[in-house]
């Protein structure tokens, strides 16, 4: 097993490490370092990834440098090594947002965590990251995604998880991938506004996507978000359909205006 590093887009770095027999053909866990005059690492990795992931940190700049360290949701892949990173990096602060510090960081971490608001921008340096809070999108009260606003990179968690060991980086269109993989796993915490949520993403037109499982993306990240979105909106409706409820019976319908209509309250004639 080993952790390879790629540049994906400028000084932003991936560390990847698949494991095999979590899915056929591999399954890759990806961190990522934004090499700002603060540097910033997007995932922690499990506890047991972390000598490996830390080595790998060594070929970029040493883990003693990190200044921030932040994750998409508490989870093991997402923030297990997160105090193994905080004693590597003394100067290195967890941020992440309210309910995420309110809920879980301030007793998990070693160190008091920063909390950040929805929009609030993290200037680090020649960097900037917004953080934009996305509760259970895809899934966790708490999750969050980064973008990255110079480059125009989102590091986008479990949004576009796929299997497999593919590129570190692809043009390829990966929608029917993430959708299948989402078939299999159910890892999304479905609901009304997941949908919503990736809609609103989408309007960061991203020019990448940095995905903690699988290829990241480069290319028209707001198109490729927009259809991820009317992807779970059918995987919504299929899973209703497979409980027995009407497929779109109780979505709301848009009236002329592009608003959803009120359900009426009044008595229906019958
Ligand atoms: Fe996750
Ligand atoms: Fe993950």
């Amino acid at each position: 097993m080993e952790t390879r590093v790629n540049e994906i887009a400028e000084r932003i770095f991936r560390f990847s490490t698949c494991l095999e027999g979590v899915a056929p053909g591999g399954f890759t866990f990806n961190q990522f370092l934004v090499l700002a005059d603060e540097p910033l690492l997007f995932h922690c990795g499990m506890r047991a990834l972390f000598p490996l992931v830390s080595e790998a940190m060594k070929k970029v700049m040493p883990p003693s440098r990190l200044r921030w360290i932040s994750f998409g949701h508490v989870e093991a892949d997402e923030s297990g090594a997160m105090n193994q990173w905080l004693a590597a990096a003394p100067a290195a602060t967890v941020v992440h947002g309210k309910v995420g510090c309110m809920v879980s960081i301030a007793d998990l971490a070693d160190r008091p965590p920063r909390a950040a608001d929805d929009g609030e921008v993290l200037t680090l340096g020649d960097r900037r990251v917004r953080v934009v809070l996305t509760p259970h999108v895809p899934h966790g009260w708490e999750s969050l995604v980064l973008h990255e606003e110079v480059t125009g990179t989102l590091l986008g968690g479990d949004l576009l998880t796929t299997t497999g060991d593919g590129e570190p980086l692809t043009r390829r269109d990966p929608l029917e991938e993430v959708l299948d993989a989402e078939r299999k796993f159910h890892a999304w915490a479905l609901a009304p506004q997941s949908s919503a949520l990736v809609r609103k993403l989408a309007d960061l037109a991203p020019k990448r996507i940095a995905s903690m499982h699988g290829s990241s993306y480069e290319g028209d990240g707001a198109l490729l978000l927009r259809r991820l979105a009317a992807g779970l909106d059918d995987l919504v409706d299929a899973r209703r359909a497979s409980l027995g409820e009407g497929a779109r019976a109780s979505r709301p319908t848009a009236n002329v205006a592009g608003r959803p209509s009120a359900p009426s309250t009044q008595p229906q004639p019958r």
